[in-house]
């Protein structure tokens, strides 16, 4: 096996080479991209043309993949396919206006997917079939090195408690459309530990999600936000980041165990279509 792996950043994401998404992935090859995922915490693929279907089977390599619960963004013909696309299934752009829009417009702020799930998503692997040239950069941060460096007063806030992950708090952030009733029903808010342990490395990280979080143990909804707040502002500092500027056929998978990740905006007029597949998480996620 021939393996060539550079990496992008001294704490974050590596590039690949040597893998074809579109064959069958080797017990061997998979033990040793696991290796290396866990080490890098971000995997880049260059040089994979897969069509939906081709990407959602190599995902199975990984895990089970995950099916979003809303019909928006998830596509019709392949719904482990979630759309991160500023085109719809029918290939026409959508102003930022459109709801799906206000929705995925979310991803402009830090966050790590489906952690409003009991068990959130292990990882995510994101395609790049239209990119962007202006903007659209994909941004990493290693949520273990922020949780080692963070300040003493800080880790004493974190340490033992647990923040509240609620999907509908998109809705009262973006002007995205409402859940209904029966989707709300279906994510209900979860609580989590703001210190967890990753199930492989062993590692501890800092788990928040600001997209998803307003709500923190013991604390008035006020000061919950600022925390959260002072949280993102130091885990957002170059020296966590790993910023990926996108080739097309690039395929990026990220461990959401222990990153968060964002996307920089772009000309709204200009076409930018990923396809993302989840993979579904290993388990409750495990205080440290
Ligand atoms: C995602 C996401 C970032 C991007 O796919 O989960 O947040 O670059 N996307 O579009
Ligand atoms: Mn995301």
């Amino acid at each position: 096996m021939s393996l060539a792996v550079e990496k992008m950043h001294p704490l974050i994401g590596a590039k690949v080479r040597g893998v074809d998404f579109r064959r069958p992935m080797s017990a061997d090859l998979m033990a040793e991209l696991n290796r290396i995922w866990m080490e890098n915490l971000v995997l880049i693929f260059p040089n994979q043309p897969v069509t939906d279907e081709e990407h959602v089977e190599a995902t199975r390599a990984f895990g089970e993949p995950e099916v979003f619960h809303q019909n928006i963004i998830k596509s019709r013909k392949v719904p482990e396919i979630f759309r991160v696309s500023n085109v719809d299934d029918d290939g026409n752009l959508m102003m930022p206006e459109h709801p799906t829009m206000q929705q995925l417009g979310s991803a402009r702020k830090w966050h790590t997917d489906s952690s409003y799930r009991q068990n959130p998503a292990m990882g995510s692997l994101l395609h790049g079939i239209e990119i962007s040239k202006t903007g659209g950069v994909t941004c990493f941060i290693n949520m273990y090195e922020v949780y080692e460096e963070l300040p003493n007063h800080l880790k004493q806030k974190v340490e033992g408690r647990r923040a509240c992950h609620d999907f509908d708090k998109l809705s009262r952030i973006a002007s995205a459309r409402k859940a209904t009733d029966d989707e709300r029903a279906a994510m209900p808010p979860v609580w989590q530990p703001m210190v967890r342990r990753h199930p492989i490395t062993g590692r501890k990280s800092l788990f928040i999600s600001p997209i998803y979080n307003d709500e923190v143990e013991g604390m008035e909804t006020t000061e919950a936000s600022e925390l959260i707040e002072e949280l993102t502002e130091f885990a957002e500092q170059d020296r966590f980041v790993y910023r990926h500027h996108w080739t097309k056929d690039d395929i990026v998978l990220w461990d959401n165990r222990c990153t968060m990740h964002l996307v920089t905006p772009h000309d709204p007029m200009e076409r930018r279509v990923m396809h993302r597949t989840t993979i579904v998480g290993d388990g409750p996620v495990i205080a440290a």
